[in-house]
């Protein structure tokens, strides 16, 4: 039965799916929500609590589900309304909430309500778009898509005049100044709401409002909606959360907190390519840096951690010669990239080096906020730059070895996409069957600190985060801190052999434990804390208050 802690949000660990590549139910190729329903035990069993799904609505799929034509029904390919139900209250019965994603800032042009509004300049639709008659205004906004468009403009043939669209030509977006659009949106929430999902990531929530001489990204009038939004949802419905996607710098996605009346959460989109940046110089600094300009927030908010999305890592939000370096480590190929971003799964990012995918994830799973895996990516599953878009890292999830990776029984043409092959990634041994059989899987081995996470509180969102200062810029070093509990961890983002000193005085007489193998280490003293550490290796360490003869240390091994 679900618990009613309205913070649970705070001590969740996070997995993002798209529906139509997790399962499929009904041997047509594509994933849907009576699969999904049927691997819930999966995920319950690695330990997830909350799930996000990838937009499921009604839509030609020109943007993967992004360009909505009908915000009340569901693509008929993943199923419908009773089975969506029917997967929320699996989901449910089992602890594990359900957010969706909410795509308000645009539509398709296929919705009926652009289809009403390109007809004439006054249809009573027309004012739901941004209309102009050259496309000259808003020059300061950015266009995001650069790879595909020119111009946040698009010529409509039939009514003669220029719209507004922040990402495909056939996504025009939404007028927010329209109280009807904002209107219809509420309803919209609602619908889904009532329906038992427990909250939303919005996506693209910088750009609703645009506004002359401005950049149109995070203006004043669009973090009031979002506050009304949040206001409606907790008198309405207690408990369900908004998850930010604002892909900006540190001061403006910081803002999407409010002072804890807008979002819940918010990605760290800042922190995220920052920690490839400290792996590829072996320095700790671009990481350290960015959590002290993202922290504090307000404390019922939470920072959601992540590796990898659905989408390109994305380059925006950082400098020249960050993106210089991200291009020259991981992306040497030119179809890597895409815009500003690169196409890849964690695993070929990490030149499927399992230690280093796990020093990754050991320190999302230990920085303060709400860790979010990205499907497959539990496995090392790997992607396939071929595919065009970012289909590559979309690929079907690999259950078994049989046939389509065990994913689907149609006909492996049939499938919405190749499985991944690759010799190095083949479905053959990179699946959860496989994995699940193997101790040393990567599999095995964040199911298992998914569940040391969840027995230290200080690991968890609310815990402080405290930096040792020390001279080896290759090894990242905190303590997690909450309550009178505490973990010190220590990262080598280095490819050698190295070691550290720590001033530790502060907590001289408390004994290290290894939190994983629950090995003891010396008593800390007044000394230096010295200690070694391999390649791309870590330790989380429990400090405790010795209470045996540590004589016996040896004994317990
Ligand atoms: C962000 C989503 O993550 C991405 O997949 C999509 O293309 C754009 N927003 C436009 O909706
Ligand atoms: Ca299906």
């Amino acid at each position: 039965m679900m618990n009613d802690n309205k913070l649970w949000y705070r001590d969740a660990v996070f997995y993002e799916i798209p529906v139509k590549s997790f399962y499929d139910s009904n041997n047509d190729g594509i994933g849907d929500f009576r699969g999904l329903a049927m691997k819930l035990g999966y995920l319950k069993n690695l330990g997830i609590d909350a799930i996000w799904i990838l937009p499921f609505y009604k839509s030609p799929l020109k943007d993967d589900g992004y360009d909505i034509s009908d915000y009340y029904s569901i693509l008929p390919e993943y199923g419908t309304i009773d089975d969506f139900k029917e997967f929320i209250d699996t989901a449910h019965s089992l602890n594990i909430r359900v957010i969706a994603d909410l795509v308000v800032n645009h539509i398709s042009d296929q919705y009926s309500w652009f289809m009403e509004a390109r007809k004439s300049k006054d249809n009573p639709k027309r004012n739901w778009f941004i209309w102009s008659d050259t496309p000259d205004k808003f020059k300061d906004a950015r266009v995001i898509f650069v790879d595909t468009e020119s111009s946040n403009w698009a010529y409509d043939q039939s009514s003669k005049q220029y719209y507004f669209h922040r990402f495909y030509s056939s996504q025009p977006d939404l007028n927010y100044d329209n109280p009807e659009v904002r209107d219809e949106i509420k309803n919209v929430i609602r619908y889904w709401l009532n329906l038992g999902l427990d909250g939303f990531r919005a996506d693209a929530v910088p750009y609703l409002f645009k506004r002359e001489g401005t950049n149109c990204e995070n203006l004043p009038e669009t973090h009031n909606f979002f506050k009304e939004i949040r206001k409606m949802m907790d008198d309405e419905f207690p408990g369900t959360i908004l998850l930010a996607e604002a892909n900006q710098w540190p001061t403006e996605s910081r803002k999407y907190f409010g002072n804890g009346d807008e979002f819940q959460l918010a990605f760290n989109f800042p922190l995220m390519p920052r920690m490839f940046i400290a792996l590829a110089q072996s320095d700790y600094f671009p990481v350290e840096d960015i959590i002290k300009q993202t922290l504090p927030i307000p404390g019922n908010c939470d920072w959601c951690i992540f590796l990898r999305n659905h989408d390109e890592l994305t380059l925006e939000m950082v400098t020249d010669k960050e993106r210089d370096i991200m291009y020259r480590e991981y992306a040497k190929i030119s179809k890597m990239r895409i815009n500003l971003g690169i196409r890849r799964r964690l695993a070929p990012l990490s030149d499927n080096d399992i230690a280093t995918i796990e020093l990754l994830n050991a320190i999302m799973f230990s920085l303060p906020g709400t860790p979010i895996i990205y499907y497959g990516d539990e496995l090392g599953m790997g992607d396939n730059i071929y595919l065009g878009d970012r289909n590559g890292v979309r690929t079907p999830m690999q259950w078994s070895y049989d046939r389509n990776a065990g994913f689907s029984s149609a006909d492996s043409e049939a499938l919405y996409s190749p499985v991944i092959t690759n010799p190095n990634y083949n479905y053959e041994s990179v699946n959860v069957e496989a994995e699940s059989r193997l101790s040393s899987s990567l599999l095995s081995w964040m199911k298992k600190m998914i569940s040391v996470r969840k027995t230290y509180k200080e690991l968890l969102g609310r815990g402080d985060i405290k930096f040792i200062e020390q001279k080896n810029k290759r090894v990242f070093t905190y303590i997690r801190e909450y309550e009178n509990q505490r973990m010190l961890c220590l990262f080598n983002l280095s490819r050698s052999y190295t070691y550290v000193e720590l001033d530790l005085r502060e907590y001289a007489g408390l004994k290290p434990v290894e939190a994983i193998s629950g090995s003891y280490f010396p008593r800390i003293g007044e000394l230096k804390y010295f200690i070694t550490i391999s390649p791309r290796s870590f330790y989380w360490f429990n400090l405790t208050v010795p209470e045996r003869d540590d004589s016996m240390d040896f004994d317990e091994l």
